[in-house]
């Protein structure tokens, strides 16, 4: 008898939980990827033909939520705790001593010894779902240890965490169907570099280390975007109503694995502190071999009954311990300095390296951050210096080892006077670090402008990419690549280019021709044809991407956004006293005067009126207020009942309320929740009101 399409489907299902579990958490893929995807296909046509069919769990609804507006709080099991480090042998010993002193002689304790995986903790709640299978309800991050934020849509994005878990695994691991998983989320490298080159190509600053990318990537608020950075998960621990399930944690991570968890292969036992330190030692050399950043060994006592007998201290359990890795660092010798320019101006040293292997890559540019660091460093050129490298990009040098003998050349690092590429002398304001080309037209400035305006969460002008804009600037491909090469973070070549520009300022790609784009290398009629099409659609990009293509200092995404609906015009805008600007939320009395700045430059607004002239979008639409709360400044704490922050923030400024972040004489009302903390002190110290949820619900109307 032929299936029926419920049969299909679910059979379709197990199907692709199989191979997914293969691919994702055990690297062993069975199938191709073109197999796999067939296989998707067919469940994805099964599906939409019968939709009543579809349940959370399928394979297909990982990437279901919509974009977001913020993440509820939610209480966890028992605290997500963090863990006490150990730096060397001697440290680790004494931890061993005083675990051995807290547990009779003849109980002696046994260590699980694991990888430190360098992400963020996360909790992954299974409920028990039909026909005995579990089913993932809820993936918490740590937030402050004691409340989380649910991040549930992001977490399901993840390939290595299932789902569901049907109950013949369950079975296998004698395992009930509901239960938390606590482990880590990481960020590949190659996903890392990759998330980096995007984010450089859009024109935003790459993140600094593969945990901050995994932190911002599952607090993002778009599941597309997660679903596409390619987060993986690591689990270490399964408890119940907080406490372990099993009463060994090796038998723990043997289940994980059962159940179809990925769980770090990289673990052992050991009877005794010599026995770890010889995991250690073997651990420290796989490091450039993973393909993920790790900082160390975590080592925990394997009974639970142990476990529960030392406890914890404040904020570490006293039966596990961190034995973190030395940074690594590498000794070469500085050659040169390069001074790069960036969008705003500021001129960075970098510090051009004889080219050395250190922490699995070979780096041949470290930033030397600015005059300061210079002299604080007491280097010079040709000197031996010591290069370090976190789990960040750029790697940093951190003293001078040795200065040469003194038949070698030793020079003196002279910070320019003149901006390396336009020469206009730099100038330092009082108060700052940087020094900054003060040339609003600065090439190297606008190759940076340009590549911002052009970037996709900006104007979105994707044939406007790196090579173009230099080509636009009158480089060559070869020049270009040449300097791309040389630089970490694709920076604006400072040479001077060979060929006459096509582009003075960020109004004249409006005025591209076809004939000069043809001129350029690599160039024929069709990508001229298509990067004309786009510079024409950009135009209908809304206000708030005008706003932040001007690249006016301080004004990111969000600010912009909220400038086009209050103001609702360009001319609204320009017209805005400080006072008017501060008034807005999220705007404070420096970003408002850099937009004044911005405005006052008779340079600035000739370029404002030269893109209004090409017909770029002007107008927005303003936000309706209700007048209800107009005047009045809340400031939110602690958490409430029902509402997030952000919600309620959201009903606030609806109703023409200010939201402010400190209570201070000026605050009308501290809206406070659970756990609120010093500021509900001060609004009582002040004499401020002091609302609950059900007041200002109220106060609403
Ligand atoms: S166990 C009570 N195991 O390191 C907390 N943590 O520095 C026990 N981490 O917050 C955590 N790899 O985010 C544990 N194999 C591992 C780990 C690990 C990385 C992280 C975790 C924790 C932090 C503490």
């Amino acid at each position: 008898m032929a299936a029926t399409p419920e049969q299909q489907i679910n059979s379709l299902r197990d199907e692709l939980r199989h191979h997914e579990h293969l691919y994702y958490v055990l690297d062993s893929p069975s199938i191709s990827d073109a197999e796999y995807d067939a296989m998707m296909n067919r469940l994805k046509a099964l599906e939409a033909d019968h939709p009543a069919l579809i349940t959370p769990d399928s394979p297909t609804q990982r990437v279901g939520g919509k974009p977001r507006e913020g993440f509820a709080k939610v209480a966890h099991s028992r605290p997500m705790l963090s863990l006490d480090n150990a730096y060397n042998e001697d440290e680790l010993r004494a931890w061993d001593k005083r675990v051995c002193d807290a547990l009779p002689a003849s109980d002696p304790p046994s260590y699980v010894c694991e990888l430190k995986l360098d992400g963020l903790s996360l909790a992954l709640h299974y409920s028990a779902a039909a026909h005995g299978a579990a089913q993932l309800e809820r993936g918490l991050t740590r937030g402050d240890g004691t409340i989380g934020e649910d991040v549930t849509t992001n977490v399901r994005t993840i390939r290595s965490v299932p789902l569901s878990i049907p109950a013949t695994k369950l079975k296998a691991a004698h395992l009930p169907a509901s239960f938390e998983v606590r482990g880590e989320v990481i960020l590949p490298q190659t996903a890392f570099v990759k998330m980096n080159e995007d984010r450089v190509a859009q024109g935003l600053a790459p993140a600094v280390n593969p945990r901050n990318a995994a932190a911002g990537t599952i607090r993002t608020l778009e599941p597309n975007i997660v679903a596409q950075r390619r987060l993986d998960f690591y689990a270490y621990f399964l408890l119940r109503d907080g406490e372990p399930l099993l009463p060994l944690h090796s038998e723990t991570l043997k289940a994980l694995a059962t159940i179809g968890l990925r769980v770090n292969t990289h673990w052992r036992t050991a009877n005794t502190i010599d026995e770890v330190l010889d995991f250690i030692a073997n651990a420290e050399p796989l490091r450039d071999t993973l393909g993920y950043e790790i900082d160390g060994v975590v080592i925990k006592v394997d009974s639970a009954a142990q476990q529960r007998r030392l406890g914890f201290t404040g904020k570490a359990p006293r039966w596990a311990i961190a034995y973190k890795f030395p940074a690594r660092a590498a000794t070469t010798r500085l050659d040169d300095v390069l001074f790069q320019v960036g969008r705003t101006g500021k001129v960075t040293p970098v510090a051009a390296l004889a080219p050395i292997f250190v922490g699995g890559t070979t780096v041949s540019r470290a930033t030397l951050h600015n005059a300061d660091e210079i002299e604080r460093l007491g280097v010079r050129i040709g000197d031996l210096v010591e290069v370090e490298r976190g789990g960040d990009v750029i790697p940093k040098i951190t003293r001078v080892v040795e200065e040469p003998n003194a038949t070698t050349a030793r020079h003196k690092i002279t910070f320019p006077a003149d901006c390396p590429r336009c020469k206009t002398p730099l100038v330092r304001e009082e108060g700052e670090v940087d020094f900054r080309c003060i040339n609003a037209s600065c090439p190297a400035r606008l190759e940076e402008e340009l590549r911002h305006f052009a970037s996709r969460s900006v104007m979105n002008i994707e044939g406007l990419g790196e090579v173009m804009v230099s080509q636009l600037l009158g480089h060559t491909i070869a020049e270009h690549e040449a300097e791309a090469s040389m630089g970490q973070n694709g920076d604006a070549p400072t040479e001077a280019p060979t060929r006459k520009a096509l582009v003075h300022s960020l109004a004249d790609i409006y005025h591209l021709k076809k004939e000069d784009l043809l001129h350029l290398e690599r160039i024929g009629e069709k990508t001229a044809d298509s990067l004309l099409e786009q510079i024409e659609n950009s135009k209908k990009q809304p206000l708030n991407r005008v706003l932040l293509g001007l690249g006016i200092r301080h004004v990111g995404e969000r600010t912009a956004q909220a400038l086009a609906e209050e103001f609702g015009s360009m001319d609204a805008l320009i017209a805005a006293s400080v006072e008017d600007l501060t008034r807005i939320n999220d705007v404070g009395p420096k970003v408002a005067e850099a937009i004044r700045e911005f405005f006052d430059n008779r340079k600035n607004l000739d370029l404002v009126e030269r893109l209004r002239k090409a017909g770029l979008t002007f107008t927005a639409e303003k936000r309706v207020r209700g007048t209800r709360l107009e005047g009045l400044t809340f400031v939110l704490t602690g958490t409430l009942p029902t509402l997030t922050r952000e919600e309620a923030k959201e009903k606030i400024e609806a109703a023409g309320g200010r939201v402010s972040g400190s209570v201070s004489k000026k605050t009308d009302y501290v809206v406070a929740g659970e756990e609120a903390g010093s500021k509900l002190d001060k609004a009582n110290a002040l004499g401020v009101k002091v609302l609950d949820e059900a007041a200002l619900l109220e106060l609403l109307g």
